[in-house]
């Protein structure tokens, strides 16, 4: 018999037990874990903490605005920001395979967040601190997913750009090891994070690199955002934000079809939505959204997105399908 007030109290208590007043860093995804996780362990031992964003330049419209201001605004913790965005771009270039794309994402994050670690290791160490943990939002099903026990904290790094390689520098504070995501939810509403950060969707790790079928290019990032936060805008519009697991939306970059604008003809990319029911992202069923919802995305991608000139709805169940389209 939990409350989010209990746990938050327990949790406080063991963090500021373990921790004492060594101090410690945290990355943040701009996911729910790692910002519950980091507000708790703020909550805990305040300023010991320094959070560390790595934007990689492939997260969707507001989102990194999300981390580096309201994060920060809700729970007034140290923020060290890595802007590597032209990183990740070059590292990218020419590539279209997922594969690929994923272990170059990958990598430069892990790259790029060891280099943050040695910069705030290096300021600590000028005022003869010394940074002894890391923080991990590693949540209850993941600890059974990996098999338990210890050491589960670098779960689903074949997946999970947010997944760090262990690190033996650093010993680990995960204060969501026992919750399931709705209760992380409920106790980071209770830190007073707020609602879109909390009530945030699924997103991988990889982020649009993953929705643009072919190669990633600063543009074709630009209009993906764009079509993305349309479609997301109408979906939380029309109440339907928990109807949905969530809602991939995908550019068929190396994919053009002809179309009719005023008295000329266009040859734009289409646009894919990918709206889905789950439980757990293992198996899920095309979320049957209203006509109106979709036409109302539709016509305001085709408007409003130049480059734009179709959208296409995936009715594909899973299996034989994927969530995501890479
Ligand atoms: P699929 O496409 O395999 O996706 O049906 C299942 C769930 O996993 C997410 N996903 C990823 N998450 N890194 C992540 O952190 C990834 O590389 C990745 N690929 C897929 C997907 O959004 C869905 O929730």
């Amino acid at each position: 018999n939990w409350t989010a007030t209990s746990i938050l109290d327990e949790q406080v208590d063991r963090i500021k037990a373990q921790i004492g007043d060594a101090k410690v860093i945290c990355g943040l995804s701009g996911g729910v874990d790692s910002a519950v996780a980091a507000a708790l362990v703020q909550r805990a031992v305040g300023d010991q903490l320094t959070c560390v964003f790595v934007n990689h330049g492939l997260l969707r419209a507001g989102e990194a605005e999300q981390v580096e201001l309201d994060f920060v605004a809700s729970t007034g913790a140290k923020l060290y920001v890595a802007n590597e965005q032209d990183r990740f771009l070059n590292a990218l270039g020419g590539v279209s395979d997922p594969e690929t794309k994923r272990k170059i994402i990958g990598r430069e994050f892990i790259r790029a967040f060891e280099e943050a670690e040695r910069a705030i290791m290096a300021e600590a160490a000028s005022e003869g601190e010394e940074i002894k943990f890391l923080v991990q939002g590693t949540l209850y099903p993941d600890v059974v997913e990996s098999g338990g026990g210890e050491g589960a904290a670098n779960i689903k790094s074949h997946h999970n750009v947010g997944g760090l390689p262990e690190d033996l520098r650093f010993e680990l504070v995960e204060p969501l090891r026992a919750l399931f995501k709705d209760e992380v939810r409920a106790v980071g509403a209770e830190l007073g994070l707020p609602p879109e950060i909390v009530g945030r969707q699924p997103f991988p790790g990889p982020g649009l690199g993953i929705r643009i079928v072919g190669e990633i290019t600063g543009e074709r990032l630009e209009l993906l955002r764009k079509a993305d936060a349309i479609a997301r805008a109408e979906l939380t519009a029309a109440g339907l934000d928990n109807e949905v697991w969530q809602m991939p939306v995908v550019l068929l970059a190396d994919v053009r079809s002809v179309g009719v604008m005023g008295d000329g003809r266009t040859y734009g990319h289409p646009i894919v939505l990918r709206p889905v029911s789950s439980e757990d992202a293992m198996t899920a069923d095309w979320s049957r959204l209203p006509y109106d919802l979709l036409a109302k995305i539709s016509n305001r991608i085709t408007n409003e997105v130049e480059g734009v000139n179709r959208v296409v709805l995936d009715v594909t169940s899973k299996p034989p399908g994927t969530i995501e389209w890479e």
